[in-house]
């Protein structure tokens, strides 16, 4: 369900669409329900929500329009006409808690075939307005009372709804049909579906969930809080996986982030979506990578940044304020210092001086630069594309190169070096003549 406009974010984007760790929040709920075995997905969105249904599709997703927000039950009863051809078992869960598992989607799963229906809870610290459980001796579910609608005693009980509901599908959507709007907010509860199972023999049972996995995003403060969440998660689970991390605090990683065991992640790292770290590699200081590959053994900054399609082979090195897109960079190549490797291919072995700049826009397009092997490219080399540099080659510091060079030759395009023997003497001596001449006018 993600039909609910998020007003609270103050945002253009809807509120499911808001990046945890640079997926947006639905994609999270999305992926741990497809991990939990959930063949089909149905968003419930708002009529605006076109940004949300797109997302959807790209994930295999359909979704209907909720034409008003008339609550948590209406929301999900509007889903019935998509799922009419579905008999199954059914899981009702909201879009916007991106700490969601598929553990507890398939406790849910687990439990509702025992008794028929299963609701999540939890117990959080702050209980605030949460919907309140209240549970019979055995455990099973009795009621929920919106904190809205519930009495002080009612308002004393820990155990709060998440809003995840499992039931038989055709059953479900049965019960929410007949859903009223009589309570203090005017809306169809979800919370209310229990009751109409109840009436039919079926038992809600509770599956008790961990807090920071229900933790809903309703506003920016609380999105940097499931954000701080899932980094913490994702941190774990590096460092289970044998990642080298002296400070894991300060390394921001992204969903889809894989490092490999045994590479190495020095402080004030920042993985944007789409980045593989091979094993043994290391990731220097104050690194920004983002949809790139880093080979085994290869060595990444101090400051470097690899943008997306950047491909770095084997113990390549890349060093400090080296920019690398859509380049691959070929085993043992090393470019050091000040570079900027755009739409290219580094030969291996290849040596890119200081100061190295692919010139691959015209303005209008991009063009390819190709070095190969072993070439060495001498400081401060603007390689004009499209050019090529055959293997071996060597390009004078200084040079701007834009013809391509021939295998083992060299390229230089500066001009001639000149002496004038003391022409520096003479020159600071007619200088401060004449400064002294200056301040004798005055
Ligand atoms: C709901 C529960 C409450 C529970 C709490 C947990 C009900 C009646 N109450 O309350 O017991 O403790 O969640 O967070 O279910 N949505 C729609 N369409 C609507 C209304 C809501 O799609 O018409 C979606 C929202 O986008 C959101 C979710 O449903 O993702 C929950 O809605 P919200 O209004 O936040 O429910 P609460 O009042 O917090
Ligand atoms: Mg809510």
């Amino acid at each position: 369900m993600a039909a609910g406009q998020g007003t609270r974010m103050k945002s253009a984007t809807p509120k499911v669409m808001h990046a945890v760790a640079g997926l947006p929040i639905l994609g999270h709920v999305i992926a741990a329900m497809r991990a939990s075995g959930v063949a089909r997905i149905v968003v419930v969105t708002h009529k605006e929500g076109e940004e949300v249904r797109a997302f959807a599709a790209k994930l295999g997703a359909s979704s209907v329009i909720q034409e008003k927000q008339l609550g948590t039950g209406h929301a999900a009863a509007s889903a019935a006409p998509a799922l009419a051809d579905f008999s199954g078992a059914l899981i009702v869960t909201y879009g916007d808690m991106p700490m969601l598992t598929a553990v507890t989607f398939e406790a849910s799963f687990a439990a509702q075939a025992k008794t028929g229906m299963t609701m999540v809870g939890f117990r959080p610290k702050d209980a605030a307005a949460y919907g309140r459980m209240i549970v019979d001796g055995q455990g099973l579910l009795d009621r929920i009372v919106e904190f809205k609608d519930a009495s002080a005693e009612e308002r004393a009980v820990t155990l709060c709804n998440a809003g995840i509901l499992t039931a038989d599908s055709r059953s479900f959507f049965r019960w929410a049909a007949k859903l009223e709007n009589n309570n203090k907010q005017g809306e169809y509860y979800l919370t209310d579906v229990p009751a109409f199972a109840k009436a039919e023999g079926v038992r809600c049972s509770v599956v008790e969930a961990d807090e920071t996995e229900m933790m809903g995003v309703n506003s920016r403060a609380e999105l940097a809080t499931a954000e701080a969440a899932m980094q913490a998660r994702l941190r774990a689970r590096a460092l289970t996986n044998a990642v080298g991390m002296i400070a894991p605090d300060t390394v921001y990683l992204s969903y889809d982030t894989v490092l490999e065991t045994d590479c190495q992640i020095e402080p004030f790292v920042v993985f944007a979506p789409g980045v593989i770290v091979r094993s043994g590699a290391r990731i220097r200081a104050f690194s920004h990578l983002e949809g790139a590959v880093v080979g085994a053994g290869a060595i990444v900054g101090p400051y470097a940044r690899l943008r997306p399609g950047a491909v770095l082979e084997e113990d390549v090195h890349v060093g400090n304020f080296v920019e690398v897109k859509n380049a691959r960079v070929e085993k043992g190549a090393k470019a050091n210092h000040l570079t900027y490797l755009g739409d290219a291919r580094v030969g291996a072995g290849a040596n890119i001086g200081a100061g190295t700049i692919t010139c691959n826009y015209d303005g209008f397009e991009k063009h390819k630069t190709d070095i190969g092997a072993g070439a060495f490219i001498g400081s401060d080399t603007a390689l004009v594309a499209p050019v090529k540099i055959g293997p071996g080659a060597i390009t004078g510091a200084g040079s701007v190169i834009t013809k391509d060079v021939p295998a083992g030759a060299l390229a230089v395009t500066r001009a001639e070096q000149r002496e004038l023997p003391g022409w520096a003497d003479k020159f600071r001596e007619r200088k401060k003549a004449a400064k002294v001449a200056k301040t004798k006018d005055k």
